[in-house]
Protein backbone atom coordinates (compact mmCIF):
# COMPACT_ATOMS: atom_id res chain seq x y z
CA UNK A 1 0.00 0.00 0.00
CA UNK A 2 1.43 3.55 -0.99
CA UNK A 3 1.47 6.13 2.14
CA UNK A 4 -1.38 8.21 1.89
CA UNK A 5 1.14 11.08 3.21
CA UNK A 6 2.78 12.12 -0.01
CA UNK A 7 6.52 13.70 0.66
CA UNK A 8 7.60 13.37 -3.09
CA UNK A 9 5.77 13.75 -6.34
CA UNK A 10 1.88 14.40 -7.40
CA UNK A 11 -0.53 13.53 -4.57
CA UNK A 12 -3.61 11.78 -5.41
CA UNK A 13 -6.63 14.21 -5.21
CA UNK A 14 -8.14 12.07 -1.96
CA UNK A 15 -5.17 12.85 -0.04
CA UNK A 16 -4.36 16.29 -1.01
CA UNK A 17 -5.41 18.89 1.86
CA UNK A 18 -7.54 21.68 1.98
CA UNK A 19 -6.44 24.59 0.20
CA UNK A 20 -9.59 25.21 -0.33
CA UNK A 21 -10.54 29.10 -0.23
CA UNK A 22 -6.71 29.53 -1.99
CA UNK A 23 -8.22 27.26 -5.14
CA UNK A 24 -11.67 28.64 -5.10
CA UNK A 25 -9.25 32.39 -5.24
CA UNK A 26 -6.98 30.67 -7.90
CA UNK A 27 -10.07 29.56 -10.25
CA UNK A 28 -11.69 32.40 -9.78
CA UNK A 29 -9.41 34.91 -10.71
CA UNK A 30 -8.04 32.56 -13.78
CA UNK A 31 -11.78 32.42 -15.04
CA UNK A 32 -11.13 36.45 -14.96
CA UNK A 33 -8.44 36.22 -17.32
CA UNK A 34 -5.85 38.23 -14.58
CA UNK A 35 -2.51 36.70 -14.23
CA UNK A 36 -1.23 35.62 -10.56
CA UNK A 37 1.63 35.93 -8.50
CA UNK A 38 1.68 32.89 -5.94
CA UNK A 39 4.75 33.52 -3.17
CA UNK A 40 5.10 31.69 0.18
CA UNK A 41 7.86 30.42 2.34
CA UNK A 42 9.77 27.46 0.68
CA UNK A 43 8.39 24.15 1.10
CA UNK A 44 4.13 25.68 2.12
CA UNK A 45 2.75 23.90 -0.87
CA UNK A 46 2.91 26.19 -3.40
CA UNK A 47 3.77 23.22 -6.22
CA UNK A 48 1.33 20.87 -5.45
CA UNK A 49 -1.34 23.78 -4.96
CA UNK A 50 -0.60 24.63 -8.49
CA UNK A 51 -1.08 20.81 -9.64
CA UNK A 52 -4.27 20.61 -7.70
CA UNK A 53 -5.13 24.23 -9.45
CA UNK A 54 -4.65 21.90 -12.96
CA UNK A 55 -5.99 18.81 -11.98
CA UNK A 56 -10.09 20.87 -11.56
CA UNK A 57 -12.41 19.87 -13.94
CA UNK A 58 -12.79 23.35 -15.04
CA UNK A 59 -9.31 24.46 -16.32
CA UNK A 60 -8.40 20.18 -17.23
CA UNK A 61 -10.77 20.23 -19.97
CA UNK A 62 -10.54 23.48 -21.36
CA UNK A 63 -6.87 24.76 -20.78
CA UNK A 64 -3.46 23.57 -22.25
CA UNK A 65 -1.34 23.68 -18.65
CA UNK A 66 1.67 24.46 -18.61
CA UNK A 67 4.47 23.93 -15.23
CA UNK A 68 8.13 24.78 -15.56
CA UNK A 69 10.72 25.36 -12.39
CA UNK A 70 13.37 27.40 -13.87
CA UNK A 71 15.11 27.93 -10.29
CA UNK A 72 18.05 26.40 -12.33
CA UNK A 73 18.41 28.51 -14.79
CA UNK A 74 20.54 31.78 -15.10
CA UNK A 75 20.65 33.08 -18.63
CA UNK A 76 17.24 33.80 -20.84
CA UNK A 77 18.53 30.73 -23.01
CA UNK A 78 17.61 28.08 -20.47
CA UNK A 79 14.71 29.42 -20.05
CA UNK A 80 13.86 29.66 -23.41
CA UNK A 81 14.67 25.69 -23.67
CA UNK A 82 12.72 24.86 -20.65
CA UNK A 83 9.38 26.60 -21.52
CA UNK A 84 9.77 25.00 -24.97
CA UNK A 85 10.32 21.59 -23.00
CA UNK A 86 7.31 21.84 -21.17
CA UNK A 87 5.28 22.68 -24.44
CA UNK A 88 6.63 19.74 -26.06
CA UNK A 89 5.80 17.26 -22.84
CA UNK A 90 2.17 18.25 -22.70
CA UNK A 91 1.40 18.17 -26.36
CA UNK A 92 2.78 15.13 -27.18
CA UNK A 93 0.35 13.50 -24.93
CA UNK A 94 -2.15 15.05 -26.56
CA UNK A 95 -3.81 14.68 -30.48
CA UNK A 96 -1.24 14.80 -33.18
CA UNK A 97 -2.68 18.27 -34.39
CA UNK A 98 -1.39 19.85 -31.35
CA UNK A 99 1.87 18.94 -31.23
CA UNK A 100 2.24 19.51 -34.97
CA UNK A 101 0.62 23.18 -34.33
CA UNK A 102 3.47 24.05 -31.95
CA UNK A 103 6.44 22.39 -34.31
CA UNK A 104 5.50 24.83 -37.21
CA UNK A 105 5.44 27.70 -34.57
CA UNK A 106 8.99 26.85 -33.56
CA UNK A 107 11.00 27.63 -36.68
CA UNK A 108 13.79 28.62 -35.12
CA UNK A 109 14.37 25.25 -33.65
CA UNK A 110 13.15 23.04 -36.27
CA UNK A 111 16.12 20.63 -37.20
CA UNK A 112 16.00 19.63 -32.88
CA UNK A 113 12.93 18.28 -32.74
CA UNK A 114 10.07 17.02 -34.22
CA UNK A 115 9.85 13.55 -35.75
CA UNK A 116 11.98 10.84 -35.94
CA UNK A 117 12.44 10.48 -39.65
CA UNK A 118 13.48 6.54 -39.09
CA UNK A 119 10.31 5.67 -36.48
CA UNK A 120 8.05 8.35 -36.78
CA UNK A 121 7.93 9.03 -33.00
CA UNK A 122 8.09 12.45 -31.92
CA UNK A 123 11.33 13.51 -29.91
CA UNK A 124 12.84 16.84 -28.74
CA UNK A 125 16.52 17.17 -29.18
CA UNK A 126 16.88 20.60 -28.54
CA UNK A 127 20.58 21.42 -27.10
CA UNK A 128 21.45 24.69 -25.16
CA UNK A 129 23.34 25.32 -28.20
CA UNK A 130 21.01 25.00 -30.54
CA UNK A 131 18.95 27.96 -29.45
CA UNK A 132 21.27 30.59 -31.76
CA UNK A 133 18.60 34.21 -30.71
CA UNK A 134 16.56 33.17 -27.22
CA UNK A 135 14.83 36.23 -27.89
CA UNK A 136 13.87 34.95 -31.78
CA UNK A 137 12.68 31.80 -30.03
CA UNK A 138 11.04 33.30 -27.25
CA UNK A 139 8.90 35.30 -29.52
CA UNK A 140 7.36 32.09 -31.26
CA UNK A 141 6.76 30.72 -28.12
CA UNK A 142 4.10 33.37 -27.42
CA UNK A 143 2.93 33.34 -31.08
CA UNK A 144 2.36 29.53 -30.63
CA UNK A 145 0.77 30.85 -26.99
CA UNK A 146 -1.14 33.05 -28.64
CA UNK A 147 -2.72 30.62 -31.56
CA UNK A 148 -2.69 27.71 -29.61
CA UNK A 149 -6.45 26.80 -30.58
CA UNK A 150 -7.31 26.43 -26.86
CA UNK A 151 -6.55 28.99 -23.66
CA UNK A 152 -3.26 28.29 -22.15
CA UNK A 153 -2.04 28.48 -18.31
CA UNK A 154 1.86 28.97 -17.72
CA UNK A 155 3.07 28.66 -14.34
CA UNK A 156 6.63 29.62 -14.00
CA UNK A 157 8.01 28.84 -10.93
CA UNK A 158 10.97 30.45 -8.92
CA UNK A 159 10.18 33.32 -11.58
CA UNK A 160 12.59 35.35 -9.53
CA UNK A 161 15.46 33.93 -11.11
CA UNK A 162 14.94 35.99 -14.51
CA UNK A 163 15.84 38.88 -12.21
CA UNK A 164 19.41 37.25 -12.09
CA UNK A 165 19.79 36.89 -15.91
CA UNK A 166 22.79 38.70 -17.79
CA UNK A 167 20.86 39.38 -20.63
CA UNK A 168 20.05 43.07 -20.54
CA UNK A 169 15.98 43.80 -20.07
CA UNK A 170 14.44 40.38 -19.97
CA UNK A 171 11.93 41.23 -17.41
CA UNK A 172 10.56 44.31 -20.60
CA UNK A 173 10.97 41.91 -22.66
CA UNK A 174 8.89 39.36 -21.44
CA UNK A 175 6.55 41.26 -19.96
CA UNK A 176 5.78 43.15 -23.70
CA UNK A 177 5.04 39.46 -24.57
CA UNK A 178 2.64 38.52 -22.05
CA UNK A 179 0.98 41.90 -22.43
CA UNK A 180 0.13 41.18 -26.33
CA UNK A 181 -0.97 37.55 -25.39
CA UNK A 182 -4.72 37.46 -24.99
CA UNK A 183 -4.83 33.28 -24.87
CA UNK A 184 -2.31 32.35 -22.19
CA UNK A 185 -2.38 33.57 -18.85
CA UNK A 186 0.47 33.10 -16.18
CA UNK A 187 0.95 31.93 -12.35
CA UNK A 188 4.45 33.64 -11.60
CA UNK A 189 5.47 31.77 -8.16
CA UNK A 190 8.40 31.69 -6.08
CA UNK A 191 8.97 31.81 -2.58
CA UNK A 192 11.57 34.37 -2.81
CA UNK A 193 9.05 36.85 -1.71
CA UNK A 194 10.91 39.79 -1.79
CA UNK A 195 12.64 39.86 -4.71
CA UNK A 196 9.36 38.78 -6.16
CA UNK A 197 7.49 41.69 -4.60
CA UNK A 198 10.06 44.64 -5.68
CA UNK A 199 9.35 42.71 -9.27
CA UNK A 200 5.59 43.28 -9.28
CA UNK A 201 5.79 46.53 -6.65
CA UNK A 202 7.75 48.79 -7.76
CA UNK A 203 6.39 51.04 -10.31
CA UNK A 204 9.85 51.56 -12.36
CA UNK A 205 9.58 47.46 -13.02
CA UNK A 206 8.07 46.23 -15.72
CA UNK A 207 5.84 43.69 -14.17
CA UNK A 208 4.74 46.68 -11.95
CA UNK A 209 0.67 46.01 -11.03
CA UNK A 210 1.12 43.29 -13.55
CA UNK A 211 -0.69 40.23 -11.29
CA UNK A 212 -3.25 39.61 -8.55
CA UNK A 213 -1.03 38.49 -5.10
CA UNK A 214 -1.79 35.58 -3.04
CA UNK A 215 0.76 34.82 -0.13
CA UNK A 216 0.59 31.09 0.99
CA UNK A 217 0.34 30.26 4.51
CA UNK A 218 0.04 27.24 6.35
CA UNK A 219 -3.01 25.05 5.87
CA UNK A 220 -5.39 26.03 9.23
CA UNK A 221 -5.12 24.04 11.97
CA UNK A 222 -8.08 21.93 12.49
CA UNK A 223 -8.58 21.68 9.04
CA UNK A 224 -5.28 19.47 8.67
CA UNK A 225 -5.90 17.70 11.89
CA UNK A 226 -9.18 16.78 10.93
CA UNK A 227 -7.70 15.72 7.77
CA UNK A 228 -5.19 13.75 9.26
CA UNK A 229 -7.50 11.69 11.60
CA UNK A 230 -8.97 10.37 8.33
CA UNK A 231 -6.55 9.52 6.20
CA UNK A 232 -5.32 7.75 9.30
CA UNK A 233 -9.12 6.14 9.63
CA UNK A 234 -9.68 5.10 6.13
CA UNK A 235 -6.17 3.58 5.70
CA UNK A 236 -6.72 1.24 9.04
CA UNK A 237 -4.66 2.84 11.26
CA UNK A 238 -5.19 5.51 14.31
CA UNK A 239 -3.69 8.35 15.24
CA UNK A 240 -5.44 10.46 18.51
CA UNK A 241 -6.35 14.02 17.55
CA UNK A 242 -3.87 15.30 20.34
CA UNK A 243 -0.72 13.44 18.22
CA UNK A 244 -2.07 15.08 15.33
CA UNK A 245 -2.06 18.46 17.01
CA UNK A 246 1.69 17.64 18.16
CA UNK A 247 2.49 17.25 14.94
CA UNK A 248 0.89 20.40 13.70
CA UNK A 249 2.24 22.42 16.25
CA UNK A 250 5.95 21.52 16.27
CA UNK A 251 6.33 22.61 13.09
CA UNK A 252 3.97 25.57 12.99
CA UNK A 253 1.67 24.26 10.26
CA UNK A 254 4.90 24.26 7.62
CA UNK A 255 3.40 21.68 5.27
CA UNK A 256 6.48 19.96 4.24
CA UNK A 257 7.24 19.21 7.50
CA UNK A 258 4.20 18.38 9.08
CA UNK A 259 3.63 16.19 6.11
CA UNK A 260 6.98 14.63 6.55
CA UNK A 261 6.34 13.60 10.00
CA UNK A 262 3.23 12.09 9.44
CA UNK A 263 4.41 10.20 6.29
CA UNK A 264 6.80 8.51 8.71
CA UNK A 265 4.01 8.22 11.72
CA UNK A 266 1.83 6.22 9.17
CA UNK A 267 5.13 4.09 8.01
CA UNK A 268 4.94 2.80 11.40
CA UNK A 269 1.77 2.56 12.86
CA UNK A 270 0.10 -0.59 13.81
CA UNK A 271 -3.20 -1.98 13.88
CA UNK A 272 -4.86 -1.54 17.02
CA UNK A 273 -2.58 0.51 18.29
CA UNK A 274 -3.71 4.34 18.50
CA UNK A 275 -0.55 6.81 18.08
CA UNK A 276 0.17 9.12 20.93
CA UNK A 277 1.66 12.23 21.15
CA UNK A 278 4.72 10.77 22.77
CA UNK A 279 5.05 8.16 19.43
CA UNK A 280 4.88 10.92 17.39
CA UNK A 281 8.07 12.84 19.42
CA UNK A 282 9.83 9.39 18.95
CA UNK A 283 9.66 9.10 15.28
CA UNK A 284 10.54 12.72 14.96
CA UNK A 285 13.51 12.12 16.76
CA UNK A 286 14.51 8.77 14.32
CA UNK A 287 14.35 11.01 11.41
CA UNK A 288 16.59 13.47 13.31
CA UNK A 289 18.62 10.87 13.75
CA UNK A 290 18.83 9.69 10.41
CA UNK A 291 19.76 13.72 9.40
CA UNK A 292 22.16 14.05 11.93
CA UNK A 293 24.81 12.98 9.90
CA UNK A 294 24.14 15.30 7.04
CA UNK A 295 23.51 18.12 10.05
CA UNK A 296 26.69 17.72 11.78
CA UNK A 297 28.88 18.46 8.45
CA UNK A 298 26.72 21.35 7.35
CA UNK A 299 27.49 22.97 11.53
CA UNK A 300 31.49 21.80 10.39
CA UNK A 301 31.15 24.82 7.75
CA UNK A 302 30.61 27.52 10.14
CA UNK A 303 33.04 29.43 11.75
CA UNK A 304 32.74 29.52 15.52
CA UNK A 305 30.48 32.95 15.48
CA UNK A 306 28.08 31.69 12.59
CA UNK A 307 27.25 28.93 14.94
CA UNK A 308 26.75 30.80 17.60
CA UNK A 309 24.29 32.85 15.84
CA UNK A 310 22.53 30.15 13.99
CA UNK A 311 22.24 28.53 17.38
CA UNK A 312 20.76 31.40 19.08
CA UNK A 313 18.09 31.87 15.92
CA UNK A 314 17.31 28.07 16.14
CA UNK A 315 16.04 28.21 20.01
CA UNK A 316 14.17 31.77 19.59
CA UNK A 317 12.32 29.90 17.09
CA UNK A 318 11.21 33.53 15.05
CA UNK A 319 14.30 35.74 16.31
CA UNK A 320 13.52 39.44 15.83
CA UNK A 321 16.49 41.90 16.58
CA UNK A 322 19.03 39.91 16.57
CA UNK A 323 21.69 42.91 16.15
CA UNK A 324 19.96 44.48 19.56
CA UNK A 325 22.04 44.64 22.21
CA UNK A 326 19.20 42.23 24.50
CA UNK A 327 20.00 39.41 21.86
CA UNK A 328 23.35 39.04 22.01
CA UNK A 329 23.30 39.43 25.83
CA UNK A 330 20.58 36.90 25.88
CA UNK A 331 22.68 34.33 23.55
CA UNK A 332 25.75 35.43 24.95
CA UNK A 333 27.15 36.54 21.32
CA UNK A 334 30.18 38.65 20.78
CA UNK A 335 28.56 41.84 19.25
CA UNK A 336 25.91 43.01 17.10
CA UNK A 337 28.96 43.64 14.51
CA UNK A 338 29.96 40.07 14.44
CA UNK A 339 25.82 38.74 15.03
CA UNK A 340 25.31 41.22 11.54
CA UNK A 341 27.99 39.14 9.81
CA UNK A 342 27.03 36.40 10.60
CA UNK A 343 23.39 36.59 9.91
CA UNK A 344 24.23 37.81 6.09
CA UNK A 345 26.56 34.65 5.59
CA UNK A 346 23.74 32.49 6.66
CA UNK A 347 21.55 33.68 5.01
CA UNK A 348 23.28 33.85 1.57
CA UNK A 349 23.74 29.76 2.35
CA UNK A 350 20.14 29.53 2.71
CA UNK A 351 20.08 28.33 6.41
CA UNK A 352 18.32 31.02 7.37
CA UNK A 353 14.87 33.20 6.32
CA UNK A 354 13.57 36.01 7.08
CA UNK A 355 9.98 37.98 7.23
CA UNK A 356 9.54 41.37 7.35
CA UNK A 357 7.21 41.99 10.61
CA UNK A 358 6.43 45.78 10.99
CA UNK A 359 9.88 47.26 10.41
CA UNK A 360 11.93 44.76 11.73
CA UNK A 361 13.02 41.33 10.27
CA UNK A 362 12.37 38.31 11.89
CA UNK A 363 14.68 35.51 11.86
CA UNK A 364 14.05 31.44 11.20
CA UNK A 365 15.81 28.35 10.53
CA UNK A 366 15.07 27.43 6.86
CA UNK A 367 14.53 23.47 7.69
CA UNK A 368 12.88 22.94 10.41
CA UNK A 369 14.30 19.89 11.29
CA UNK A 370 17.55 21.28 11.34
CA UNK A 371 15.69 23.70 13.91
CA UNK A 372 14.84 20.64 15.75
CA UNK A 373 18.14 19.11 15.56
CA UNK A 374 19.68 22.01 16.73
CA UNK A 375 17.63 22.39 19.65
CA UNK A 376 18.67 19.07 20.29
CA UNK A 377 21.88 18.91 20.49
CA UNK A 378 23.39 22.21 21.47
N1 LIG B 1 -2.32 20.55 0.28
C1 LIG B 1 -1.41 19.60 0.60
N2 LIG B 1 -1.82 18.37 1.00
C2 LIG B 1 -0.93 17.43 1.34
N3 LIG B 1 0.41 17.62 1.35
C3 LIG B 1 0.88 18.82 0.96
C4 LIG B 1 0.00 19.86 0.56
N4 LIG B 1 0.75 20.94 0.24
C5 LIG B 1 2.03 20.57 0.42
N5 LIG B 1 2.11 19.30 0.87
C6 LIG B 1 3.34 18.58 1.28
O1 LIG B 1 4.40 19.52 1.34
C7 LIG B 1 5.41 19.19 0.38
C8 LIG B 1 5.96 20.46 -0.22
O2 LIG B 1 5.00 21.04 -1.08
P1 LIG B 1 5.46 21.83 -2.39
O3 LIG B 1 6.53 21.12 -3.08
O4 LIG B 1 4.21 22.14 -3.14
O5 LIG B 1 6.02 23.15 -1.70
P2 LIG B 1 6.67 24.41 -2.41
O6 LIG B 1 6.13 25.62 -1.71
O7 LIG B 1 6.50 24.34 -3.87
O8 LIG B 1 8.20 24.19 -2.01
P3 LIG B 1 9.55 24.79 -2.67
O9 LIG B 1 9.64 26.17 -2.11
O10 LIG B 1 10.62 23.89 -2.13
O11 LIG B 1 9.38 24.74 -4.15
C9 LIG B 1 4.72 18.25 -0.60
O12 LIG B 1 5.63 17.38 -1.19
C10 LIG B 1 3.75 17.51 0.30
O13 LIG B 1 4.42 16.50 1.02
MG1 LIG C 1 7.90 24.31 -5.45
Amino acid sequence: MDNPFYITGTIPEAYFCDRERETEWLLRTLRNKAHILLTSPRRMGKTQLIRHIYAQADIKDHYYTFYTDIFPTTSLHEMVLLLSKEIYRVLVSREKSALDHFLAALHSLSGSFGYDPATGRPSFDVKLGDIHSPELTLEEIFSYLENAGKPCIFAIDEFQQISQYPEKNVEALLRTYIQQCNNCIFIYAGSNRHILENMFQSAAKPFYNSAEQMFLGPIPRESYTDFTLRVFKENGMEISLEAAQWAYDTFEGHTYFVHNLLHHCFSRAETGKMLQPEDVRLVLEDILEEKSHSYASIMNLLNYQQKEVLIAIAKEGNASKVTSVAFVKTHALTSPSSVQYATSALLDKQLITYENIGRSKTYSITDRFFREWINLTY
